[in-house]
């Protein structure tokens, strides 16, 4: 019954389900907008600070998955800290999980052009 109706109405069933979140969280730019600009600026604004300078390992052109960042940000090893949706809310993190995982290695040109010879 509530599956078919969600099927029939999903537009419907996500705007209940936003408003309810705006009412849990009291912030109406919080599901419209991302707080921070792009994924590169939150990660030079909050991650760089350990993870470019040695205290954590290098995050950038691993290619490590950027399911593993989101993951990681909100249910850190206890070495760093986590990272509530009041800090990083999920779009932003999302961005931020996006660009992580398509950075290329320090140093490299951001598109990686085969090598010709
Ligand atoms: C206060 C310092 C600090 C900040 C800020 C920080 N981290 Fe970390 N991070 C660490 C440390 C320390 C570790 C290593 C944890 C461990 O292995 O126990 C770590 C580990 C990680 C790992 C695992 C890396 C691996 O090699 O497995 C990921 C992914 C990660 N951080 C993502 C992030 C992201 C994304 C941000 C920004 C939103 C961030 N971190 C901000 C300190 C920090």
């Amino acid at each position: 019954m509530f599956d078919n109706s969600a099927a029939v109405f999903p537009g419907a069933l996500v705007s209940v389900m936003s408003v309810a979140l705006l009412l849990v969280t009291g912030r109406a730019s919080a599901d419209t907008q991302p707080q921070w600009r792009s994924g590169q600026e939150t990660y030079t604004k909050i991650c760089h600070y350990c993870h470019d300078t040695g205290v954590g390992p290098v995050l950038i052109g691993r290619g490590l998955p950027a399911a593993y960042f989101e993951i990681m940000a909100r249910h850190p090893r206890p070495a760093m800290p986590a990272f509530r949706v009041s800090e990083i809310d999920d779009a932003s993190l999302r961005a931020l999980a996006l660009f992580l995982a398509a950075a290329p290695p320090k140093g490299r040109p951001a598109t990686s052009p085969k090598e010709s010879d």
